[in-house]
């Protein structure tokens, strides 16, 4: 089986083909154009230019795509596309794409939710076995979930404000670092001193694994705004601000693996943040204390692709699950425990 799958929920446009066989040749290519220099002048995605990029690139990155898996529409088996949650303009532009070509080739259509895909990568990446615990963490989530089995989510605890990529984010913006801040912010850290500044970690005193980001964000600005920000300063602040996220990552998993309902012997860190190799770090040390196994899905899958949409529709196939409706309506928001078998 062949499926071309299309991912345009936030700033990357990417197209990919995937096919059901093993890991070594599950993904005939992935093509993924990021935006940047698009949104750079901004300092953050904005919706309208992220929506007309999106329609502007996606036929070219269709054709590229093919190309390089070396087949025509015409062998294609199953058109998957994700279907939300993301900016709504821009799921738009792949689920209008998603429908023409069901409607040309008479081929099935599955809308796959972002976050599925998220939560699913390291099974296309690293076979992993179900069940396990998902860190899913990008820009625009933070959370963390038993993955018990395909459409069997358990929801452990989430965000209750910004999600921590978005955290990044503005923190780099306020040390005036190019767009987007996540991996800058990561290599001025390196060069930082992470004890000089002491920031809050909201929430640790809680049972549940739930996150606040936005009263370090808080804190983290007042640092910036009496502070003369010279580079050292910069890297200082940079450095204090990653480690905590980091020291907020490694309690909130000792809560996870508390509330869990089944006893965890893997770890999964999905999402733009998992690029981070100092929290990958920090949660394997906690992994590695506790005799758990942690997976990070390789640097492409882990930021946003088609590839892990590909792979979502490749098994709710392998499930029985029928086809979404060829009216299906793109969607802004969709919580990822919706989904059932
Ligand atoms: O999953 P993703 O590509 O898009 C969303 O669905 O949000 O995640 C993007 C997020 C951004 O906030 C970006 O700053 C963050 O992932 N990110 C990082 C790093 N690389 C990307 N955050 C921290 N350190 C990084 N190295
Ligand atoms: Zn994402």
């Amino acid at each position: 089986m062949i499926i071309l799958a299309i991912e345009t929920s936030c700033d990357e446009t990417s197209i990919s083909i995937l096919q059901d066989s093993d890991i070594d040749k599950r993904i005939l290519s992935l093509v993924t154009r990021s935006q940047v220099s698009v949104h750079q002048d901004y300092g953050g995605v904005v919706p309208e230019l992220a929506a007309r990029a999106h329609l502007s690139n996606i036929e070219p990155i269709m054709e590229q795509a093919l190309a390089q898996a070396k087949i025509e529409l015409k062998d294609i088996d199953a058109i998957a596309v994700t279907g939300g949650p993301g900016l709504i303009g821009g799921v738009l532009v792949g689920v209008t794409l998603a429908k023409a070509l069901h409607v040309s080739l008479n081929k099935p259509l599955y809308c796959i939710n972002h976050l599925e895909g998220h939560a699913l990568t390291a099974r296309l990446s690293h076979d992993v076995a179900y069940p396990y615990l998902l860190l899913l963490t990008s820009g625009g989530h933070c959370m963390f979930m038993e993955v018990l089995g395909f459409r069997q989510y358990v929801l452990l605890g989430q965000t209750l404000d910004d999600a921590a990529g978005e955290c990044f984010d503005k923190i780099a913006k306020l040390l005036d670092f190019d767009f987007p801040g996540g991996p800058t912010l990561e290599k001025k850290a390196k060069l930082g001193d992470p004890t000089r500044f002491i920031f809050p970690k909201p929430l640790q005193h809680e049972p549940v694994p739930n996150f606040s980001f936005s009263g370090l964000k808080t804190a983290v600005k007042q640092t910036i705004e009496k502070s003369t920000l010279d580079e050292q300063t910069v890297c200082d602040i940079a450095a204090s601000f990653q480690y905590t996220v980091g020291e907020i990552f490694k309690e909130r998993l000792s809560k996870a693996l508390k509330c869990s309902q089944h006893k965890v012997e893997r770890l999964v860190m999905a999402g733009g943040v998992a690029a981070n190799r100092y929290l990958r770090e920090q949660l394997q040390h906690v992994c590695a204390n506790h005799g758990i196994e942690a997976i990070f899905p390789p640097m492409n899958l882990c930021v946003d692709n088609a590839a892990m949409i590909g792979w979502v529709g490749i098994e709710a196939i392998q499930h029985g699950v029928l086809p979404s409706e060829s009216d299906f309506q793109p969607r802004p928001r969709w919580p990822l425990e919706q989904l059932h078998l």
